[in-house]
């Protein structure tokens, strides 16, 4: 028996979860749940599960759960804050820690369980985009096992042969990784249409059911530059050996090209079950209640080329890649504020990458070898596009 924390269990990734360890009972055992401040979720999950902690960031939605589980649930723990969720990604009796909190907030929790040497489940991509080495680094000295949630670097997983850390991806014969984008709601549109969408056109993603904020960085393809960041990280290679390709339909979820010629590729369903069953199972495979593939029914697969001119967001993280340092964290942090302020109705779509740009050009990076350093830089490039918000306002944007 295994015991799991699921960081941001209340989300699409931390229910998916759920979904497929209730299929294994016998296998895993639920340690810890956390949320945000979604306590109704949290409360139903806590009496399904009966986790020994519950964590709620907020801490007044901590004392809400508090209330509503100490007489019929007293042996739930509930605890607060980022010293609470850093506890739990960090307890002794848990071997798998599912980092599925959306955002810059998973950083510290996603870290901690690195420095525990747990097996590390990362969906949040956003931690590795802001600390890259420093991640990189913890997994190495605690003996961690990082293992890819994200269906595109599952995929790239699954597609390279097991001695890849050890050789690097050049000596065990890859030369190129396609990563695949389904291209999100917008891949049609007229690019002057794009001004005038809405928050709930951009969380429409034709292929997958996911939290808003992705759903956002889908639309804008600012998710594909943060899987970009993502995968130099996890295979510890440049941004120059990945390759964007629009695949609309959202079966094949990656690709490695080797020096032979050939192409492995995976392929399934677009649901997030098959990656978590995989890497809760690893190296071994379990079911995950997906359904199967009928290659009859697809029938064709198409790609096409990216636009940068269309998608400007996946040239900016092209570009921050190749800087280097805190400078992925700046990215990272223009694009949440300003995300924010789109879902808020404050800006409109195409004034996401323009805020971004601009912050980018004022708040510069350094190197990012302390967390204190990528915290500062992560802060100093939330107030400068939290002030361009204020400037821009809901009319700018071309
Ligand atoms: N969804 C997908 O298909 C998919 C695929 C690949 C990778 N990912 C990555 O997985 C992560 C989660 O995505 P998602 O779609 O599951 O997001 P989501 O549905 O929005 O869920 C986010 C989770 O994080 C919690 N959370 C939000 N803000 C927090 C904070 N400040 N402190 C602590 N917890 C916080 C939420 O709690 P509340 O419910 O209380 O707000 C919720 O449990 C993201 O990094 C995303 O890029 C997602």
């Amino acid at each position: 028996m295994k015991n799991i924390t699921i960081l941001g269990a209340t989300g699409t990734i931390g229910l998916n979860t759920l979904d497929v360890i209730q299929r294994h009972p016998q296998q895993f055992q639920v340690t810890a749940l956390t949320a945000n401040t979604d306590v109704d979720r949290l409360t139903e999950l806590c009496q399904l599960w009966q986790p020994r902690y519950a964590v709620m960031a907020d801490s007044q939605a901590a004392e809400q759960l508090h209330n509503r589980l100490k007489h019929s649930h007293p042996h739930i723990q509930i605890l607060a804050g980022t010293e609470g969720l850093v506890q739990v990604a960090s307890l002794p009796e848990v071997s798998i820690v599912m980092a599925a909190i959306v955002g810059s907030a998973g950083l510290l929790p996603t870290l901690a369980a690195a420095q525990s040497g747990k097996r590390v489940l990362l969906a949040n991509k956003e931690a590795l985009v802001m600390s890259g080495q420093l991640f990189m680094d913890a997994v190495t000295q605690h003996q961690a096992e990082l293992l890819p949630i994200d269906s595109e670097h599952n995929a790239i997983f699954q597609c390279l042969p097991s001695c890849y850390e050890r050789a690097g991806l050049a000596t065990v014969g890859v030369n190129q990784i396609y990563l695949t984008a389904s291209g999100g709601p917008f891949r049609n549109h007229d690019i002057e249409q794009l001004h005038e969408v809405t928050p709930d056109q951009a969380c429409a993603h034709p292929k997958w059911k996911m939290g808003r904020k992705i759903s956002v960085d889908s639309a804008t393809m600012m998710n594909k530059g943060l899987e970009v960041i993502e995968a130099c990280w996890l295979f510890a290679t440049t941004p120059a050996t990945i390759q964007v390709i629009i695949h609309p339909q959202s079966i094949i979820h990656s690709l490695v090209e080797y020096v032979d010629g050939s192409l492995l590729a995976q392929l399934s369903n677009p649901d997030m079950r098959t990656p978590i069953a995989h890497a809760l199972a690893f190296p071994q495979r379990m079911e995950a209640g997906v359904k199967r593939l009928n290659l009859l029914e697809i029938a064709q697969l198409e790609f096409e080329a990216i636009s940068l001119t269309r998608f400007p967001c996946l040239r900016l993280a092209y570009d921050a890649m190749s800087q280097g340092g805190t400078t992925t964290a700046i990215l990272n942090a223009a694009n949440e504020v300003a995300v924010q302020a789109f879902l808020d109705g404050q800006i409109r779509f195409t004034a996401i990458p323009q805020l971004i740009e601009k912050t980018l050009t004022h708040v510069t990076g350094r190197a990012a070898t302390e967390l204190q350093t990528i915290l500062e830089d992560d802060q100093r490039a939330r107030g400068f596009t939290a002030e361009l918000v204020k400037s821009y306002g809901r009319d700018a944007g071309a």
